[in-house]
């Protein structure tokens, strides 16, 4: 089956309104320039703060779909400084990134808490990106496998077949982002068979042949061709490329 590539930017703690606006100015004209047929599915995460102006100005682009960087998954309530899955819809929001490894590390995020999120992501019909990746000692001690494993069974843990397939995962060593230095491409899609084998072996050949799992990880121009020509890696998951509308154009017309 063909899966669509996905090429997402995730804005990370960038942009102030003026600079997401030059930003998806910057990004809309690159793709008004593109044939929508050949076109990955193009996804922006901005900062809950710009994500009111982005949907505003893309509203009338189908071309580019909107991700939130994070989610709280109970309904409402008294969770000081969190953001829901309604408030997220009333901007049309489609995707949101859970599991981040800047979450897991620095906020102290659990796999039963990104499954939390993954459970509410998927019933209020929303898609999650779901995040994992190995430390740099964990891929040298030779664990990667068994640490994807064992991450993408928790996120997973509950959720339905049909809801699988209709999911994202972004496989992200951690020691390749931010780092400039990305995973091989040849080993980056191995690593990501190895997560469609987990998927297969949780549910069945046919949900692990639809799930696209995307590479994340220092992905730049210079490297998406080579990546996207593997046959497991279904598009990126792109911090730093993705602040300058030339080099995530370039990245999605690398894609096509
Ligand atoms: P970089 O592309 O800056 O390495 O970031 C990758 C990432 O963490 C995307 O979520």
């Amino acid at each position: 089956m063909a899966r669509r590539p996905i090429i997402a930017g995730n804005w990370k703690m960038h942009n102030n309104k003026a600079q997401a606006k030059e930003l998806i100015d910057g990004i809309m004209y690159g793709v008004s320039q593109l044939d929508a047929s050949k076109m990955p599915e193009v996804v922006v995460a901005p900062t809950y703060t710009a994500l009111w102006q982005v949907y505003d100005l893309i509203k009338n682009e189908p071309k580019i779909a909107l991700s939130a960087q994070n989610v709280n998954p109970n309904p409402s309530g008294a969770y000081t400084g969190e953001v829901s899955l309604d408030m997220l819809a009333d901007f049309n929001v489609k995707f949101v990134i859970i599991g981040h490894s800047e979450r897991r590390q620095m906020f102290g995020e659990t796999d039963e808490f990104i499954n939390q999120k993954a459970v509410a992501i998927l019933e209020k019909g929303l898609i999650p990106i779901i995040c994992c990746g190995e430390t740099l000692e964990q891929r040298e001690a030779g664990v990667t496998d068994a640490h994807l494993e064992e991450q993408i069974t928790k996120a997973l843990k509950g959720i339905s077949a049909d809801d699988v397939k209709k999911s994202v995962i972004a496989y992200e060593p951690i020691w390749a982002i931010g780092t400039g230095k990305s995973c091989d491409a040849v080993e980056a899609n191995r690593t990501i068979g190895e997560i469609r084998k987990v998927v297969a072996k949780l549910y069945s050949a046919d949900v692990a042949d639809a799930i696209r799992i995307l590479y994340g990880g220092s992905v730049k121009p210079s490297t998406i061709v080579e990546q996207m020509a593997q046959p497991e890696i279904d598009g990126g998951l792109i911090g730093g490329a993705s602040l300058q509308a030339d080099s995530f154009v370039d990245l999605i017309k690398g894609a096509m």
